[in-house]
């Protein structure tokens, strides 16, 4: 019998063999890769709960905010300013960190395999993946970096920051309330990005998922695409999610120790990459 730390050393291997030999990778990342770059997660599970206690890490947003008032049409509408400088303190929050060694060892895997198809579809609103110099990535739920009026969606650059108020669209457009370029809760997602999402689940052969609690949909029907189309799948997550029992490979720990590892073990291994 293995002992737990062989286990998850054999398992890391054997995730960086599938690496090294697959024809085409597509990852969903959720707010946990982002967690050691100091980004707070929006929920945790009961074992996290039970210890965050001793371990001091950020309260995630959804158990401090509402996340109806702060991140839905109808907050917005009923109280601006408040939703407003939520997402200034969360643009400014991303924009001083840095991404971390789970977001740079994405980064490099998809160098790696290159020219093979190599797709990130992120949950993520933070950039953090952009920074850390991915190239191929799919915003699920948008970004709180950028933005476009309330109306008629048009889009806004070089917004300032520490603004009491949302400000209006610039001329010559109109003016309505700017707002970020995210995904509220009550909204549809973009259909193009969800369209090249399900493309890129229906075409790979290996599908990982890293650092999401795998509750909202649709992203998380995404693996479960892959899965039909044949395609091996894997978790990394410092705990189990209700993916977990359905994937090939359960990777038990933090993103930006495993991802590295795995990118050392595919280098070695001296194969195609
Ligand atoms: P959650 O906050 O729901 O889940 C974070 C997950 O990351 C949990 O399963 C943690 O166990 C895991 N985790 C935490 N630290 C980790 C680490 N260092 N390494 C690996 N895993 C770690 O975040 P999401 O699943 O991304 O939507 O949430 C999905 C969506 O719900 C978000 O995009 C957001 C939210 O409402 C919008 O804002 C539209």
């Amino acid at each position: 019998m293995q002992s737990g730390t062989n286990f998850q050393s054999a398992s890391l291997q054997i995730v960086a063999d599938w690496i090294t030999n697959c024809r085409n990778i597509t990852v969903l990342t959720g707010a946990g890769i982002s967690a050691e770059s100091g980004v707070p997660t929006f929920r945790r599970g009961a074992d996290a709960a039970r210890s965050a206690a001793e371990k001091d890490e950020p309260t995630p947003l959804w158990e401090k905010y509402d996340p109806t008032e702060l991140a839905s049409p109808q907050g917005f509408r009923k109280h601006p300013e408040l939703v407003w400088q939520w997402y200034d303190w969360r643009r400014c929050l991303v924009e001083g960190v840095e991404p971390n060694a789970g977001h740079l060892a994405l980064a490099q895997i998809e160098k790696l395999i290159a020219p093979r198809p190599f797709t990130l579809i992120t949950q993520n609103v933070d950039r953090l993946h952009h920074r850390a110099g991915s190239q191929n990535i799919l915003e699920l739920h948008g970004n709180i970096i950028t933005f476009r009026c309330f109306d008629h969606g048009h889009q806004s650059s070089e917004v300032p920051y520490h603004l009491l108020e949302p400000p209006l669209c610039n001329p010559p457009h109109c003016s309505s309330k700017l707002r970020p370029n995210v995904v509220w809760f009550g909204e549809q997602l973009d259909p193009a990005t969800l369209e090249a999402s399900m493309q890129a689940a229906r075409q790979c052969d290996l599908f990982i998922v890293i650092g999401t609690s795998a509750l909202v949909q649709p992203a998380i029907s995404l693996p479960y695409v892959a899965e039909g189309n044949g395609a091996k799948l894997v978790e990394i997550n410092i705990e189990r999610t209700p993916l977990s029992d359905h994937v090939d490979v359960f990777l038990s720990g933090k993103s930006g120790s495993i991802l590295p590892s795995i990118v050392d073990l595919a280098k070695a291994h001296g194969g195609p990459l």
